[in-house]
């Protein structure tokens, strides 16, 4: 069994996901910088990625043979090319793959790296930036125990992981790919509201910041939603005037419909591969 920080990682594409993700791997020391390569198109580009993170760029070939785990970083409508360009290198057999491409399923993959390769697909988030991502994680039929425990170690570098069946990975899009999306709409119409009274804007959006990463750190402490709800909104309250218009407007089902929207163009993109 090979020691994880012996395990060789080659990058496909290192635009803006790949790069979160090498530093997260770099911030955690799971592998030393001298196994990690990467290849991207623009040459350029691929000279100055190599002075910023003090990693190597090789050909395809050589990123192929020498990798054990090959990370698919490019975007859902490069992928079929950069696939292709794959499946012609070869050797791809027993290799480990993670893809983080947006509605592409293990099976439309497999087609292209074979069946005997290992594929890991994960979804994660803008907010595995600040070591504060949601990463949700599915693994095709050929993966090994070795790999999942090296999948797993790699995002959890990023922030909180959540295994789940591949069917689940729609609606996991739309909650943790596209979530931070929605709650930035939300943190700046909240902030809105303070600015409508008045309130210098920056300021306002520092406490309307702030109350959602407090809410989000008692719900993570184990605390229930409903729980605290019962807590915070007394009888005739301001907390409780505000829920009541919530009620009426039925907020709740609007912002279900938007997850769902999200979900549901996951899906058709992963039906259209
Ligand atoms: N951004 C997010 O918040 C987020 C969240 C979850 C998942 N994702 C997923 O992450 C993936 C990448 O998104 P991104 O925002 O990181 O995109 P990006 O910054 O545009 O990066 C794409 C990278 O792929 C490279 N590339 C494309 N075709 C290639 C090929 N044939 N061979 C080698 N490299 C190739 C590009 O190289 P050049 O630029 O040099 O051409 C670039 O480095 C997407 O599939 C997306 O669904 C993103």
């Amino acid at each position: 069994m090979m020691k994880t920080s012996e395990t060789r990682i080659g990058f496909m594409g290192f635009g803006h996901m790949a790069q979160i993700l090498f530093q997260g791997i770099d911030r955690a020391r799971i592998v030393p910088r001298s196994h990690i390569s990467f290849i991207r198109r623009d040459a350029a580009k691929m000279k100055q990625n190599e002075q910023k993170f003090g990693i190597t760029s090789t050909s395809l070939k050589t990123l192929v043979q020498e990798s054990d785990l090959i990370f698919l970083g490019m975007r859902p409508q490069q992928a079929e090319e950069a696939l292709r360009q794959l499946s012609l290198v070869g050797g791809l057999a027993g290799k480990q793959f993670i893809s983080i491409l947006a509605g592409t399923k293990i099976e439309a993959l497999q087609k292209h790296l074979g069946p005997e390769a290992q594929v890991l697909r994960a979804m994660p988030n803008l907010a595995s930036q600040v070591g504060e991502g949601m990463t949700v994680l599915t693994y095709g039929p050929r993966c090994t125990p070795d790999f999942k425990s090296l999948g797993n170690l790699l995002f959890a570098s990023l922030g909180e992981i959540a295994e789940v069946p591949e069917s689940m990975m729609d609606i996991a899009c739309g909650m943790a790919g596209s979530g931070p999306g929605f709650v930035f709409r939300l943190v700046d119409a909240m902030a809105r509201a303070g600015e409508k009274q008045g309130m210098p804007y920056p300021q306002a959006l520092k406490i309307a910041a702030q109350a959602f990463t407090g809410a989000a750190r008692l719900i993570s402490k184990g605390a229930l939603p409903a729980d605290l709800l019962l807590q915070i909104a007394t009888p005739n309250g301001t907390t409780q005037a505000g829920l009541d218009v919530m009620t009426q407007l039925q907020v709740d089902k609007h912002f279900q419909s938007a997850i769902e929207a999200a979900a549901k163009r996951s899906k058709e993109l992963s039906e259209s591969r």
